[in-house]
């Protein structure tokens, strides 16, 4: 992108002609690439919008609530929230191989968004944040992983037009459009946040039970971390289990991975080295704050080798 402005003035033109006056869903992550894609799709045709927020059961601490807040008070676009969270479970159940996870989260996301669209007057186009760097991991040749809104979509979808305006950008040149159409720097800069949310972060089989414990151990990791300027930075779920020590008994408990990375695009990254004292901090927090959790470990790869996510 040479100019963001060039860039906006191309793309609402591009829209126009594949929107028309056909309805459309945007599948909104509460993600900075989902947020620019709904506001440019909303600037190049007003009206025909409506954004759908699932709540898959694999969001983090106060997710829904906080991104429901900055969605709908930011944009004058219609919003709605859906409760899928038996749906997504119950669909993981007894998944462990990441692909398959990765798979049937993004068929489901589609089937849900489908019964939305038949609910609004049969909204016939899908707008996602899909960018550059999920079309290049989920592509055959250089095949990583199946980014859910990419390599994840199911082969057949009621929906005839699919609508991805940041194609062609990477997360850097999606935040300045973002800036550019006029959004708030705490939703442009926001870390972000995989659609396939803590399932690619709780390794082995999902269970709410899991997700439960991963959940509060984001939120110690998050919370810690928020004062450091990192770009991006959560806590993984290792799916190991370890001998500890915890009140003079033996525990058998989960290992809790801390992951911290800079990064300009996503598609290198660098390990960030937290200072000693904060993942001493954390260390201590994770372990008696977390009954079930006992290990916690520090990941250190780059990428690449390692991927941002571990799955
Ligand atoms: P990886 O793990 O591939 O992640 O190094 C690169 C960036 O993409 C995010 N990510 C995803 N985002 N759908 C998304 O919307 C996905 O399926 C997905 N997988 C990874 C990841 O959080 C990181 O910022």
């Amino acid at each position: 992108m040479k100019n963001v402005a060039d860039f906006i003035a191309k793309t609402t033109r591009e829209l126009q002609a594949q929107i028309g006056d056909k309805k459309a869903i945007c599948g909104l992550s509460g993600g900075v690439d989902s947020s620019v894609a709904a506001a440019l799709v909303h600037k190049a045709v007003p009206g025909c919008l409506t954004c759908v927020y699932v709540d898959t059961g694999l969001m983090r601490q106060n997710e829904c609530r906080e991104v429901e807040e900055m969605f709908t008070g930011q944009f004058k676009i219609p919003f709605i929230r859906v409760d899928a969270v038996d749906e997504f479970l119950l669909k993981l159940t007894g998944i462990i191989d990441p692909e398959a996870k990765r798979k049937i989260i993004g068929e489901t996301f589609v089937r849900v968004f489908e019964r939305e669209a038949k609910k609004r007057g049969d909204a016939e186009c899908l707008v996602q944040g899909t960018i550059l760097p999920d079309i290049e991991e989920s592509a055959a040749k250089t095949w990583v992983k199946s980014h859910h809104n990419v390599g994840g979509m199911p082969e057949t979808m009621t929906f005839t037009e699919l609508v991805e305006p940041l194609r062609t950008l990477c997360k850097d040149e999606v935040r300045q459009v973002g800036l550019e159409l006029g959004m708030t720097n705490f939703m442009v800069f926001r870390q972000p946040f995989p659609g396939p949310g803590l399932a690619v972060r709780c390794l082995g089989e999902i269970t709410a039970e899991k997700l439960d414990i991963l959940r509060r151990a984001d939120d110690i990791v998050t919370g810690a971390l928020d004062e450091l300027d990192i770009w991006q930075y959560f806590a993984i779920l290792t799916g190991l289990r370890s001998v500890g020590i915890k009140n003079g008994k033996r525990v058998y408990g989960h290992v809790i991975a801390i992951r911290a990375v800079s990064s300009v695009n996503a598609r290198t990254a660098e390990w960030f080295k937290i200072p000693y004292d904060i993942l001493s901090r954390l260390s201590k927090r994770l372990t008696e704050e977390i009954p079930e959790v006992c290990r916690v470990v520090y990941d250190i790869t780059d990428k690449p080798c390692g991927t941002i996510e571990w799955e």
